[in-house]
């Protein structure tokens, strides 16, 4: 029987606010800027999201980008990003924002567009009651010393926005990763979190580096499952593995969904959360990701239940915050299950 995941309270700690737009709002930016001969109509948007590989993904995130052409475009999207989980009954997200063509391609300032996300985000939760978080996010093939300005760009607004994580997403075989250490002990000192994209498309080489860098989870970190050894110090160092299996098969990552290696971690007993990663491009949702999870895949419900609750232990919030949502949990997810003859975990 097919079971709707979108009542299990849930967090969503990766996703892209840029691949997360929902189609309509992508729409809305079209016809604002007069560009439909790009994307005539929410269809064609659709359209745009169906990729080859990998690279022309990056392609249409780019293009997704160049319709955020003010900061109230980053508010707006922010806002309707976060409305979307809200009624997923994601209570507690952390959401990239991506300065790699934003900044680049756009010409925007890092801070400009980073507050006009968090008022966003404040936004949705008066709104909705989501907690919301933000990461920044370069890509790899940005390079280094991007990253290290983007970094600085930032810096000032700490005290100001809760932005929990600098990550490093992008292609991965452009740059290996120990090339950002010094970035990632920097992010550190100013007081940010350490999770990074890795071993998404390249091998279980770059997870090994991420553990050597510091990390708390991982990006994907799916090639560790061609990894015993990796597996196992996973499992001993307790880092999580943010696991997006839609986005994994839509990018090229893995070739079949159905071969997608979340019951081999799970079988390993390595920590793992689930996310949508770009849920608009990818045409998923978090709460779709845990019914693939279930459906194509075979995770059974009290270990979906306890992926859930996972989230709430990984992400990166205060501690007091942590306890209200855990104990709220409990209670919500025990009658979910109860509703649905599911065992609840123990
Ligand atoms: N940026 C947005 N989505 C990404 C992904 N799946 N991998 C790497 N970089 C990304
Ligand atoms: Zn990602």
């Amino acid at each position: 029987m097919a079971i709707d995941f979108t009542g299990l309270p849930k967090t969503e700690l990766h996703i892209h606010l840029e691949g997360a737009i929902p189609v309509e709002s992508v729409f809305t930016l079209v016809r604002k800027y007069g560009r439909l001969s790009e994307a005539p109509d929410i269809e064609a948007v659709r359209r745009r999201y169906e990729f080859d590989d990998f690279a022309h993904f990056l392609e249409s995130y780019r293009w997704t980008v160049s319709f955020l052409q003010s900061p109230d475009d980053y508010e707006y999207v922010a806002y309707e990003v976060a409305g979307t989980l809200a009624r997923q009954n994601v209570w507690f997200t952390e959401i990239m924002v991506g300065l790699g063509s934003g900044v680049m391609d756009v010409g925007h300032d890092s801070a400009d567009i980073v507050r006009a996300a968090w008022r966003g985000l404040k936004a949705a939760e008066v709104q909705f009651g989501i907690r919301a978080r933000l990461q920044v996010a370069t890509g790899r093939q940005h390079g280094v010393e991007f990253a290290q300005e983007r970094l600085r760009d930032i810096e000032p607004l700490l005290g100001e926005v809760d932005i929990c994580a600098f990550n490093v997403a992008g292609a991965e075989h452009t740059h290996p990763l120990p090339q950002y250490r010094g970035l990632f002990e920097r992010a550190r000192a100013m007081g940010l979190r350490t999770t990074m994209h890795a071993g998404e498309v390249s091998g279980p080489g770059d997870v090994y580096d991420a553990l050597d860098m510091g990390a708390e989870r991982i990006g994907h970190g799916i090639k560790s499952a061609l990894d015993p050894q990796l597996m196992a110090e996973l499992v001993r160092r307790d880092i999580a593995l943010e696991v997006c299996p839609v986005s994994n098969e839509a990018t090229g990552a893995i070739t079949r969904l159905a071969d997608h290696p979340l019951p081999r971690l799970l079988r390993a007993g390595v920590p793992v959360t689930l996310s949508s990663d770009d849920p608009a491009m990818f045409h998923t949702s978090v709460a779709r990701e845990y019914e693939v999870a279930h459906e194509v895949l075979g995770v059974d419900c009290p270990t979906l239940v306890r992926i859930a609750r996972e989230g709430f232990k990984r992400g990166f919030m205060d501690e007091p915050l942590r306890a209200a949502l855990l104990a709220r949990f409990d209670a919500q997810a025990r009658a979910w299950c109860a509703a649905r003859d599911v065992q609840y975990p123990a």
